[in-house]
């Protein structure tokens, strides 16, 4: 009898094992499509308070209303809605110019930009516009179409219904649930956000614009990426003096692209037929010495002292 119970006891828990796992294999490509970040409101303007008061003292948004703004873009559409368009209340709100000379554009090297940015105190990426300083790692997105009560089929424009046409919009909240994937959707809150900020900054830039590329990938400069697609047309060649290409690679390589070779030397000739003046530079010692800080002992990074410990 106690032999059959342990029988049947380890029974249950290796079948509760296995649909633990099952489950947990299921669930986890759905964790990829995290929802919207949890304080949403609390991070925005804190780092919009943050941004007026401290980063840039002397500017003057007003926080209250740029959340509104974006609040109101967001939660009026369907969660893959969300055109660039939408937000044109929001960038109304914060309207930004940089001094020339010190824009810096890149693609697929987010960590070396941001140690770049850190150390070349004089340049300036979108992170540090207020747009992108706020909207940074965020994600967010509204309440599925279905999950909200329809609006009423008629005169809910009109100006007798306006009151209807109010409580309509703020059934809506942020799903923090999960939120669809950028392809999956037309228009995607982030996405559409990216993509005028992008645009702004591109077409704001002037004097020299340096674009820091990846080379340890295929197509480093790509025509599909924020870089290729939105910033590089938004550039204007009569207010930018040169574009200043570096492509980066990693201190293990692989060594795919450089200045003459691959995707690169299409930029180049992109660049040249819109008439502007460029170098390229696949050498960087900043950049280099950026990526030694956390690889000190690889090879690349010695310097001469390394090598004769004597002198
Ligand atoms: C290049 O891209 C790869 C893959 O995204 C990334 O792991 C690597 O850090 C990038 N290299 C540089 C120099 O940014
Ligand atoms: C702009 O870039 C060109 C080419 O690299 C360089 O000769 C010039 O000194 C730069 N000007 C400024 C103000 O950085």
């Amino acid at each position: 009898m106690e032999r059959v119970r342990m029988m049947v006891t380890n029974f249950i828990t290796s079948v509760a094992a296995c649909l633990l796992l099952l489950f947990m294999t299921r669930v986890a490509p759905l964790r990829a499509h995290l929802g919207t970040t949890p304080n949403i409101k609390h991070i925005v303007m804190g780092r919009c308070f943050n941004y007026v008061t401290l980063v840039k003292p002397d500017s003057r948004f007003d926080c209250e209303e740029i959340w509104r703004a974006f609040e109101e873009a967001v939660l009026r559409q369907a969660s893959c809605d969300v055109a660039c368009e939408h937000y044109r209340r929001l960038f109304r709100a914060m309207p930004q110019t940089g001094a020339c000379h010190r824009f810096l554009l890149w693609s697929k090297t987010r960590k070396l930009t941001q140690d770049y940015a850190a150390v070349a105190r004089h340049l300036w990426t979108l992170e540090d516009t207020l747009a992108g300083y706020m909207f940074n790692d965020l994600i967010w997105c509204s309440q599925q179409e279905d999950s909200r009560r329809p609006l009423p089929a008629t005169g809910w424009r009109g100006d007798q219904s306006q009151g209807q046409a109010v409580s309509a919009t703020s059934v809506s909240d942020f799903d923090f649930g999960s939120c669809p994937e950028w392809s999956a959707c037309l228009h995607h809150p982030v996405h559409s956000l990216w993509r005028q900020a992008s645009k702004n900054f591109a077409e704001m830039a002037c004097g020299n614009v340096t674009v820091l590329l990846n080379g340890s990938i295929e197509k480093a400069f790509n025509r599909n990426s924020m870089f290729g697609s939105v910033e590089l047309d938004g550039l204007n060649p009569q207010r930018v003096h040169y574009v200043n290409i570096k492509v980066a690679t990693n201190l293990d390589g692989p060594f795919i692209e450089s200045c003459g070779r691959g995707s690169v030397a299409d930029l180049i000739h992109i660049l040249q037929a819109r008439g502007f003046r460029w170098t390229c530079s696949d050498s960087d010692r900043i950049l280099t010495m950026l990526q030694c800080v956390h690889k000190p002992e690889h090879r690349a990074c010695r310097t001469c002292a390394d090598t004769h410990p004597g002198i």
